[in-house]
Formats: C-alpha cells, sequence, structure tokens
C-alpha cells in the first residue's frame, strides 16, 4: 500500500486522510488501513457522522461523545490530525430542534450553546472545525434552513464567532460541495468569507468536499484558479470529501478515468500554495455513502469492497512523488 500521507507530506502538504464511520471500525481489516498503517497511508481522519448535532445533543443539553471520541481518540494515538465536522448544517439534526419553533433569540442561544460544549469538549483535538456546513444553494443565494429562516445570514458569523470562543487553536472552515470551480455557488462562497473577515470574524479555511462524477469532475486549471480565487482571500483551502463515483458495474475505462480524475484534484492541491491537504470520503467501496444516496453509481472510493487497491491509489501517489 503506497504510503500516500507520507507522499503528500513530501509533496508539501500537510496531510493525506479520509473519512471514517463508526460502524465500520469493528472491521479488523478496515481497522488496520485506517489506524494500523498510519500515518503512512492515512494522517488525517474525518467523522463522518459522530459529531453531527444529531449524534453530539440528542436531547437539547444532553451532551454526547461517545462515537465523536471513539474516532478521534485512536486517530490522536496513531499520530493522525482530525478534522472535526460538522457544528451547523440543515440536515441531522436531531427531532428535538427540528421539530421545535424557536424565536430568534432562544436559537441563537441554542446553537451558541451547542458550539460551546462541542468545540469545548475537542478543544486541543481538531486541527479544524467544519463550523458551518452547506449554507449556500448552488445559485449562490443562502440556503432556506432552520437557521437562516428564523436567525438570517447572521447565524453564520455567530457560529464562526462561537467556535473562535471555544477553541482558538483549531481551524475554522467553511465547507461546502460545487464550490470546486469557478461559478455562482463559489462566488458566494467567496464573497462570504470577505464578508466575514470584514466584520472581523475569523474564519481560516474553505472545505472543498469534491464529490466528483468520473469523467465529469472540474479541469486541473479551473480547479487551481478556483482554489487561487479562495486563498487570495487570505483563507487556506482543503479537499475534505473527494470521491469521484461512476455508474455501476463500473468498466476498466471508467476505473481509468476515476483514476485521472482522482489525481487531477490531487495535482491542483499540490500546485496552489495554501492548499493544506486532501481527504477521501471514506476509502474503501464497501462503505461509500454514494450507492445509498445515487442508485446507479458507486465504485468512488480508492479501494474495491476487498480492500484493493484501484488505480486512483497508484496515480494519486504519482502526482504526490513527481511534485
Ligand atoms: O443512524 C441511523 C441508524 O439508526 C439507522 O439504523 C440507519 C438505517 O438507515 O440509518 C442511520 O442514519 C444514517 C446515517 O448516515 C448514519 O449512518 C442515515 O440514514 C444516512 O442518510 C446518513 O448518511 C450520511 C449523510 O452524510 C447524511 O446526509 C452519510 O453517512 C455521510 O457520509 C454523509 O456525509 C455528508 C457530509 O456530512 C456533508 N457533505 C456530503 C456528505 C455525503 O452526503
Amino acid at each position: 500500500v503506497p504510503a500516500l500521507n507520507k507522499l503528500a507530506q513530501a509533496a508539501g502538504l500537510k496531510y493525506f486522510g479520509t473519512a471514517t464511520d463508526n460502524p465500520e471500525l469493528p472491521n479488523a481489516e478496515y481497522s488496520q488501513y485506517l489506524f494500523g498503517y498510519a500515518p503512512q497511508l492515512f494522517g488525517q481522519v474525518t467523522p463522518a457522522n459522530s459529531q453531527k448535532w444529531d449524534a453530539t445533543e440528542p436531547e437539547q443539553n444532553v451532551f454526547n461523545y461517545t462515537g465523536g471520541d471513539a474516532i478521534i481518540q485512536p486517530a490522536l494515538n496513531h499520530s493522525m490530525i482530525a478534522r472535526c465536522h460538522n457544528l451547523n448544517w440543515y440536515n441531522q439534526n436531531p427531532e428535538w430542534l427540528t421539530s421545535g419553533t424557536w424565536d430568534n433569540a432562544t436559537l441563537i442561544s441554542i446553537l451558541q450553546n451547542h458550539i460551546a460544549n462541542v468545540v469545548g469538549h475537542y478543544k486541543g483535538q481538531c486541527y479544524a472545525w467544519d463550523v458551518v456546513n452547506e449554507a449556500l444553494n448552488d445559485n449562490g443565494t443562502y440556503r432556506s434552513d432552520l437557521w437562516y429562516d428564523t436567525i438570517g445570514p447572521a447565524f453564520i458569523p455567530i457560529a464562526f464567532q462561537a467556535a473562535a470562543a471555544a477553541d482558538p487553536n483549531a481551524k475554522l472552515y467553511y465547507n461546502d460541495y460545487n464550490i470546486e470551480s469557478p461559478g455562482a455557488k463559489s462566488t458566494a462562497a467567496q464573497q462570504l468569507v470577505s464578508s466575514l473577515k470584514a466584520q472581523g470574524i475569523r474564519i481560516d479555511g474553505v472545505g472543498l468536499q469534491s464529490h466528483f462524477i468520473g469523467g465529469e469532475t472540474p479541469t486541473l486549471d479551473s480547479q487551481v484558479a478556483n482554489m487561487q480565487a479562495f486563498t487570495a482571500l487570505g483563507v487556506e483551502v482543503a479537499v475534505t470529501e473527494l470521491d469521484v463515483r461512476v455508474s455501476t458495474p463500473a468498466t476498466d475505462a471508467e476505473i481509468a478515468q476515476q483514476a485521472t480524475d482522482y489525481a487531477t484534484t490531487a495535482q491542483a492541491c499540490v500546485n496552489v500554495e495554501g492548499c493544506v491537504g486532501l481527504t477521501v470520503w471514506d476509502f474503501d467501496d464497501q462503505y461509500s455513502w454514494v450507492p445509498g444516496t445515487f442508485p446507479g453509481y458507486g465504485a468512488a472510493d480508492l479501494f474495491d469492497a476487498n480492500f484493493t487497491a484501484k488505480p486512483a491509489v497508484a496515480s494519486i501517489a504519482q502526482v504526490f512523488q513527481s511534485a
């Protein structure tokens, strides 16, 4: 197995990492790849679900860190860094939060209390926090959701301020999809960064999720230009949820194209000063989120369902080795 994290670091990045989820950890072979080969293969972990609101505050003001700790602790013990995910989202919120009718002041205090507690618990353990996740529509307007509809756009600076107060050392990120190449949504995310900075609110990074479709991924030039548009604003960028789905059953040609596509995004990050690392959204096809969400698509990860490396592993390694 190529030492993707070590090669990424030799190429100037801080890390190459993966998302994971708690139900996968008892699989001994999976854990060997995730933690046993760390920090050579993967040097960074993101919990895919267990730090989200429904997991961490299932009842109002009752906090549960069991699932998150079960990922973050072994990661730190294996000399990996953690990207922590996420503090504010429209999705995966608990019933008590989504079914309540909250006035503006109450919802703000609920948001501040959640962030103070969760970020406080993980203080010193997270390289970065995805503070606000997916707040924009594809046309660049704000998403209508429980936060925006009651608090308005101010929920975003409020969330970042609360996170900054709770952990001065964690990098604070805005994280979204369809902002990996220039366009209305990427422009809106850049305006969000500028607006936060103009208000004196700390934001340190932008996460480019990068859930791509084989053969349809943005070109190297457009990914580089897009990353540079963010870093020019004084934030770092990271590829936070990379995967490349193809129609299933996948042909050899699709898997070869996928290897090219993974390499393109790795190359973009290497090319941009201020792109700190890449995270794949889990690494083994048997645990990919893709088939459950996009029927007819899958085979999106670096390893097949039997932990055999697909061509993308070598193509990414090649990018790092050539840097
Ligand atoms: O927790 C329940 C469990 O009790 C139940 O038995 C089971 C039955 O289906 O469902 C479990 O919840 C699932 C949850 O993952 C935890 O496994 C949900 O159905 C499922 O929808 C949920 O999917 C997650 C998805 O976010 C939700 O939108 C994926 O695992 C997770 O990888 C995915 O991650 C998101 C990022 O956070 C943000 N960017 C997009 C990315 C992919 O969708």
